[in-house]
């Protein structure tokens, strides 16, 4: 998956049961709303590696707010906070803290994306408009997704500068090095009791996405926590949304707890691929990021479920990086603990080999993980 080396349309079909209607090229970027967007992007830039790319704020003739811009490799953050009291980013922080506002999704059409998704019974976020620069033109839409979620389309094909008109590049002299995070491979969102059937017939129905994997509560209770999940994916597969519903438990359920501190539906984690997961996580906790840890316990056994793998366990045991096995291969993933002062979003860090799911026989293993966190924060 390239944002650059691909724009062709005819590519194989991931999943056969997506419609074509709105073919997607890849995530654009992520925009979080947070309350310091400058200390927010230092925490990207030290802590994770992302290089800065791009500025907007009062220099580049914004009255009202600030955004950063930082990549590392596909992955593009935008961090924005508002400069003034009042307006529609200091409510969203107030109600929800610091988040995910947009998934940003690239496409060839911004006019068509929206068209044909509103006409499909999307709501409107932003009509299609087009920013121009010196560097060219970019025509931006979007529709409203879960909770106050929002997906933007960005066609970008006549654009030549570092983001968006309106952003200067942004070039300071401290320039982080990358830590191996190529690409976003999931986004996921965390919505209300019963209502994960609805927002995935808002995927099938309004986006032509088709479900690629299905697990119930059985599956992943744990003795207090339960959910149900699903996961939508566009036709080529490169954008993948698994979403969360809570289930009934002894306790209250991860997804409940997310919904309360984060005030309503939103996104629960990214997950963000890399290609040696042993450095990437070395790296992360160099710096301070933080991870949830599994029992010694899960590698006295791991092996005799997934089978043989090409990584020694130890270094994976050190780390706590978890393994699963599909049919077609082998995943390695690990997750932080909340990345926020509120016990809502989260990073994954993943790596693929071969397998195409999302760590199912990892759930209970990481559930009791959360469990005992939330223990410690009064919140099961
Ligand atoms: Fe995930």
């Amino acid at each position: 998956m390239s944002l650059t080396d691909n724009t062709s349309l005819h590519l194989p079909k991931e999943n056969p049961e997506a419609e074509d209607f709105l073919p997607l090229l890849g995530t654009d970027h992520v925009e979080l709303y947070v309350g310091n967007a400058k200390q927010a992007a230092h925490y990207y830039m030290s802590a994770w590696g992302f290089q800065p790319v791009a500025y907007a704020g009062l220099e580049t003739g914004l009255k009202d707010r600030v955004s950063y811009v930082l990549a590392q490799d596909k992955i593009r953050l935008v961090l924005t906070s508002p400069l003034k009291p009042g307006g529609e980013i200091n409510r969203h922080i107030n109600d929800h803290g610091d988040g995910v506002k947009a998934i940003a999704l690239w496409v060839d059409d911004a006019t068509k994306s929206y068209e044909e998704t509103v006409k499909r019974g999307a709501e409107s976020y932003m009509e299609p408009k087009t920013l121009e620069d010196a560097n060219g033109k970019v025509v931006v839409s979007g529709i409203h997704t879960y909770g106050e979620t929002v997906h933007i389309f960005v066609e970008r094909s006549e654009y030549s500068g570092p983001f968006l008109p309106g952003y200067r590049a942004w070039n300071p002299f401290y320039q982080p090095e990358p830590l191996g995070l190529k690409y976003i491979d999931h986004m996921v969102g965390n919505v209300g009791w019963n209502e994960m059937n609805k927002w995935c017939e808002f995927y099938a129905k309004v986006m032509g996405f088709a479900q690629l994997v299905s697990f119930d509560d059985k599956d992943i209770s744990t003795e207090y926590t339960a959910l149900m999940s699903k996961v939508m994916s566009n036709g080529n597969g490169r954008i993948k949304f698994p979403i969360n519903e809570p289930a009934d438990g002894r306790k209250k359920s991860q997804i409940e707890e997310y919904i309360e501190f984060y005030n309503g539906a939103g996104v629960q984690h990214m997950a963000l691929a890399t290609d040696n997961i042993i450095e990437t996580v070395t790296a992360l906790r160099n710096r301070g990021v933080e991870f949830l840890t599994v029992p010694v316990t899960y590698y006295e056994t791991v092996l005799d479920r997934v089978g043989e793998i090409d990584e020694e366990l130890a270094p994976l045991r050190d780390l706590g990086i978890l393994i699963d096995r599909d049919d077609e291969g082998y995943l390695l993933q690990i997750f932080t603990k909340p990345i926020l002062d509120r016990p809502t979003m989260f990073i994954e860090i993943i790596q693929r080999k071969g397998a195409k799911s999302f760590g199912k026989g990892n759930f209970k293993a990481l559930f009791e993980a959360i469990e005992r966190e939330q223990e410690s924060r009064g919140t099961l």
